[in-house]
């Protein structure tokens, strides 16, 4: 026999690993393609080779006659989707979405035009390379830049406004300058994939990559409309989506329509090339920031504008000026935010969404001004360090920013930093400092557990939410641990099902939050179980496999829910974080080495140290790569992505990555939960790229505006 070495135990300095770590490490976690179903089949897409127009014809007799081949599906066959055809009373997701097979237009390249379904995964791959298509083109707009002054507000004027319009054009000291954050997309590892089985013709089962399996639930009952349950939404493993799977897809469609119609089941797996035009991208953003000062460095006014892309059948918003409105105290604040419609699939959020492309730019404005101030950016951010909320006026729930400057500046090694850009060198390289901050709203949640204790000792925790990788069922053990008094080794999670009790969707930071309170809320009603059955409550610990067997009891269940709390009116709730990073830059070739990285996160008490220290190292590894190497490249004549795979879309591996210092100022959020914890997925990146880019200047001289920071642009 092999030692059984048990890697969830807690260590001691450490924290607990992750309880589904083995799973994962050894291939045991099953992910959503990797299941299979009696009588399945395998559908490969073909993708519009044009960017606007429509299709003429669509020949499909070569792919039908191919061996194994059981159907070809286009706009000509395809079954009708119901939720398609009336607009009213549908969900947004729903009325907006691409109607997928509806109809001959084209509106983006790579657009499904068919499906193929085969026996085998190969046939169908080889019988979607026999579709021939015939298209009417039209002339496609994909370029922001060319279409922006196309650009409309999504909302009423698209304007916010707080004090005197423009205050700083009037300020001593000013910068006003462009930035922009490309295309990027969000390129888990595991790519995105459905198994879609009617069991009925209204009733359906599907394994799919989501990271909201009761969203996608609700969006598939209302597209086939047949009731919510009788849809079954299965994503026990999620290998990575950083917001690529909020939301329900096309081919999530097309996999329902096609196995409707073969009267099999289907699985649809994208290729790699599918990611990039699929399954959403973070918004190629032009910003232009001006920011102004006194001589002694107290703000007088930010004036933020944006124009993000979208798609021309639906608006994707997000929040890239909500930064300067709110990271720090300025009296005069007014931004802009637009959006320009392109022949592009729809955007979605990203890691660190919207705030992490704003915060590319107003960190980057904020450092500029530092060096025409000559004031060291972490004083200039101290005299205007918001003690409450620059928009409302309202206290924070918590802020301990302050506190994390300070952490993460000894952690660099600040001192060490030359206020003179291009004076300091080490070994023929030019070494710089920078910093950048995050913000990101705190939120909150309905949720529900249901908490299961059985006569073994064992308790079992069960809700719907998606764990897409930060460690959710961890956290959730953890909570559980300390509330039951019980080794984490006997609590067991099982997520990732929509027949599970609601949970909401794992996105915007805030599942350990939302989920964690119900499960603390949980326990202490299953408690108060165990303790009206004893008639003891006195708070020392409870052998609950004992008092199970004493009254002759299989188990004592809860379920228990917990909403969003109430304070939220009274206390505006934000995580924060800064992040320090040390680059040595080689001048001749103008290549960027990341030497060192601090991060600080003031996300409220933190339940699980070890993974919470993942998602800080997370964060950062994608702030290095939004910072030097993430860019989806269009060929704007066709409309194309030309670099749609993994060898020519850099992302940052190993040799980009130093070691990577996180930090917590670990201090609990006394309004937002139960916990005190507070969301920390997103501020792990929110901050990092203008951290990158002002240490560059600071190594070089050169302020790269545009990202990702090449070495092109630093030698130029
Ligand atoms: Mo996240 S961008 O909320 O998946």
């Amino acid at each position: 026999m092999k030692k059984e070495i048990n890697l969830n135990m807690p260590s001691s300095s450490e924290g607990m690993s992750r309880i589904d770590g083995r799973l994962k490490v050894t291939g045991a976690a099953k992910y959503s393609a990797e299941y299979t179903v009696e009588g399945l089949t395998y559908g490969v897409l073909v993708g519009s080779t044009i960017t606007k127009g429509t299709i003429t014809a669509i020949d499909t007799k070569a792919a039908e006659r191919a061996p194994g081949v059981i159907a070809v599906i286009t706009h000509v066959n395809a079954i009708k989707v119901p939720g398609f055809q009336s607009e009213a009373g549908k969900p947004s997701a729903v009325r907006a979405q691409l109607k997928v097979f509806d109809d001959n237009k084209i509106v983006y390249n790579g657009q499904p035009v068919a499906v193929v379904i085969a026996n085998t995964y190969e046939r169908a791959l080889y019988g979607a390379s026999l579709v021939k298509t015939q298209y009417s083109k039209e002339q496609h707009e994909t370029s922001l830049n060319a279409s922006i002054g196309k650009g409309f507000p999504p909302h009423g004027d698209g304007l916010y406004k707080r004090g005197i319009q423009d205050a700083w054009k009037s300020a001593p000291y000013k910068v006003e300058q462009e930035y922009i954050v490309p295309t990027d997309t969000h390129n888990p590892m595991e790519l995105h994939a459905i198994i879609a089985k009617w069991e009925a013709d209204d009733k359906v089962t599907v394994w799919d990559k989501t990271q909201g399996v009761k969203a996608t639930q609700h969006d598939i009952a209302q597209l086939f409309n047949i009731p919510v349950d009788n849809v079954q939404v299965n994503s026990k493993f999620v290998g990575g989506a950083f917001g690529s799977a909020l939301r329900t897809w096309p081919h999530e469609v097309v996999a329902l329509i096609a196995a409707k119609m073969v009267k099999r089941p289907v699985k649809l797996v994208l290729s790699r090339a599918d990611m990039f035009t699929s399954v959403g991208h973070r918004p190629y953003t032009w910003q232009k920031i001006g920011i102004g000062a006194t001589a002694d460095g107290k703000l007088t006014g930010i004036t933020h504008e944006a124009y993000g892309q979208t798609s021309t059948f639906e608006n994707f918003t997000e929040g890239p000026v909500g930064v300067s409105q709110g990271l720090y105290a300025c009296p005069n604040v007014n931004t802009k935010y637009n959006l320009v419609a392109l022949n592009i699939g729809t955007p979605t959020w990203m890691r660190g969404p919207g705030e992490a492309t704003g915060a590319f730019a107003l960190e980057s404005a904020l450092d500029e001004l530092s060096y025409l101030l000559k004031i060291d950016p972490i004083e200039l951010r101290l005299r205007n360090y918001a003690e409450t909320d620059p928009e409302s006026g309202k206290p924070f729930s918590s802020k301990f920013l302050n506190e994390a400057y300070q952490m993460g500046a000894d952690h660099i090694g600040w001192a060490e930093r030359k206020p003179e850009p291009g004076t300091l060198k080490k070994d023929g390289l030019l070494v710089g400092y920078g910093i950048g901050c995050g913000m990101f709203g705190a939120y909150r949640s309905g949720a529900t557990i249901k908490a299961k204790m059985t006569a073994d000792g064992i308790l079992l925790l069960q809700t719907a939410v998606s764990d897409i990788g930060p460690g959710t069922g961890t956290a959730m053990v953890l909570i559980a641990a300390e509330q039951m008094g019980i080794p984490a080794g006997n609590i067991r999670f099982e997520n990732g099902a929509s027949d599970l009790p609601q949970a909401p969707t794992q996105g915007g930071s805030a599942t350990t939050a939302s989920v964690g309170s119900a499960v603390h809320y949980a326990c202490i009603e299953l408690k108060e179980k165990f303790q009206k059955l004893t008639g003891n409550d006195s708070p020392k610990a409870i052998d609950y496999a004992q008092v199970l067997k004493q009254h002759n009891l299989p188990l004592l269940e809860v379920t228990t829910k917990s909403t969003a709390g109430d304070d939220r009116d009274k206390y505006a709730m934000n995580s924060w974080s800064v992040h320090f990073v040390k680059v040595l830059v080689n001048a001749a070739t103008g290549v960027v080495k990341i030497d060192k990285v601090a991060s600080v996160a003031d996300s409220g008490h933190i339940i699980s140290p070890k993974t919470a220290r993942s998602q800080v190292v997370g964060g950062a590894i994608g702030g290095i790569g939004m910072a030097l190497m993430e860019e989806a490249v269009m060929d704007h004549r066709y409309g194309r992505y030309i670099n749609n795979n993994f060898a020519d879309y850099h992302v940052a591996v190993n040799a980009d990555i130093p070691q990577i210092d996180a930090q917590f100022v670990n201090k609990p959020d006394p309004y937002i939960n139960p916990m005190g914890a507070k969301g920390m997925a997103e501020i792990a990146l929110i901050g990092m790229a203008a951290a990158v880019a002002n240490a560059v200047y600071n190594a070089t001289g050169k302020r790269v505006r545009e990202l990702p920071i090449t070495p092109d642009k630093v030698m130029a």
